[in-house]
């Protein structure tokens, strides 16, 4: 898509405008369903109030996941290095490293020798987890890298074994041929043997889940809002979140949360910088978040369709999430997988992250 931003309006002081950015916005409020990719939310006020999600009583995730990692880091240390071979472990979408501390500290405890590859687009994110391993894990070799995890990948020696986590249900944020192919092109990067990490969460009664996404204190509707914010900030919008409303919804049939912004009234938003001009009506919505939950079924199946075998599945006691080990097979035989079939409701097709 050509990008004419107009930069002839913006005082010299300003930051740089982030293209993919002003490339994401106009596609996603071009749309028939506006939609906004949730990767945008991270700037630093939006992981500020991602942090305080994690600690709210209703979000359940992160707790029950830090559970697992905590008391099963032994075993999941042994998945991870069964061997002698030394390991390079490699975390998409980071956040502030809170919970891989944990199985850090068991690998440096069983005398695995380990590399720490963070990969996260929030350099406040990253910040506070170098914080918290120069204080808890100063021995461990800690490679940060801020970006796209579609985009970036660490040098690691083809001697080590590669270990890539993808913590967070952070892969329920992305449609079901988005995920193939993260995972494919993740699968690419490894060798036959190399281990893939996934925190899922899993379906279970729809009240418990939809209280994750509109909690009492509405923390996640500030942290829905702050995507406004943002885009005011960053393009010179002029949203006026007084005029939006956050809801968030969830179906049981096809197990996904969906997140959206609500236009209170009929009303234009611009932007000075892209010259553009958006419409909304009263009641529209610009869907800004999904987040699928998964069956055990549904796990094996997407890591098929990706070149993956699943080793082992570990969840909680009351079976609220998952921690699926996955090991890269050879190429062979993920060509006779299909993405297609994977799920019996379709994701949403239009969303891009
Ligand atoms: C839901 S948080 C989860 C953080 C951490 N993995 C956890 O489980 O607590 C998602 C994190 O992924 C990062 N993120 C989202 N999309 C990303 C992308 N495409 N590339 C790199 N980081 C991304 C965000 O900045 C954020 O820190």
């Amino acid at each position: 898509m050509h990008l004419a931003l107009n930069h002839a309006k913006r005082p010299a002081t300003t930051l740089a405008v982030d293209a993919a950015l002003a490339r994401d916005v106009i596609a996603g409020l071009s749309a028939e369903q506006k939609f906004l990719p949730s990767k945008w939310f991270y700037d630093d006020e939006g992981s500020r109030l991602f942090q305080h999600i994690m600690a709210l009583p209703e979000y359940y995730l992160t707790r029950t996941e830090l559970g697992i990692l905590h008391n099963q880091s032994g075993e999941l240390a042994k998945w991870i290095a069964p061997d002698a071979l030394a390991v390079d472990l490699i975390e998409l979408g980071s956040g502030d490293g809170a919970k891989t501390v944990s199985l850090c500290e068991a690998l440096l405890r069983q005398g695995v020798q380990c590399t720490y590859h963070p990969i996260d687009v929030s350099k406040h994110a990253l910040t506070d987890l170098q914080r918290r391993f120069q204080a808890e894990l100063p021995a461990l070799p800690l490679r940060p890298i801020q970006g796209d995890y579609f985009e970036r990948w660490p040098g690691t020696p083809p001697s080590h074994r590669q270990v890539v986590m993808l913590l967070g249900s952070n892969l329920g944020n992305l449609n079901q041929k988005q995920s193939v192919d993260l995972l494919s092109r993740v699968r690419s990067r490894l060798l036959v043997g190399d281990v893939l990490l996934l925190g899922l969460d899993l379906k279970k009664d729809p009240g418990m889940i939809l209280a994750a996404y509109n909690d009492s204190q509405g923390v996640t509707a500030a942290f829905n809002m702050n995507l406004l914010r943002r885009l005011n900030r960053e393009l010179e919008m002029d949203f006026d979140t007084e005029h939006f409303s956050h809801y968030a919804s969830y179906s049981p049939l096809d197990g996904t949360a969906r997140s959206f912004l609500v236009s209170k009234r009929r009303q234009t938003v611009r932007s000075r910088i892209l010259d553009r001009e958006f419409n909304f009506v009263c009641g529209e919505t610009i869907y800004t978040e999904q987040s699928q939950k998964y069956s055990t079924e549904m796990i094996t199946q997407l890591a098929v369709a990706s070149g993956f075998d699943v080793a082992n599945v570990i969840t909680d006691d009351f079976g609220l999430y998952a921690i699926a080990i996955l090991r890269a097979r050879t190429q062979q035989a993920t060509r006779s997988a299909s993405p297609a079939t994977i799920f019996s409701v379709g994701w949403p097709g239009f969303m891009t992250c």
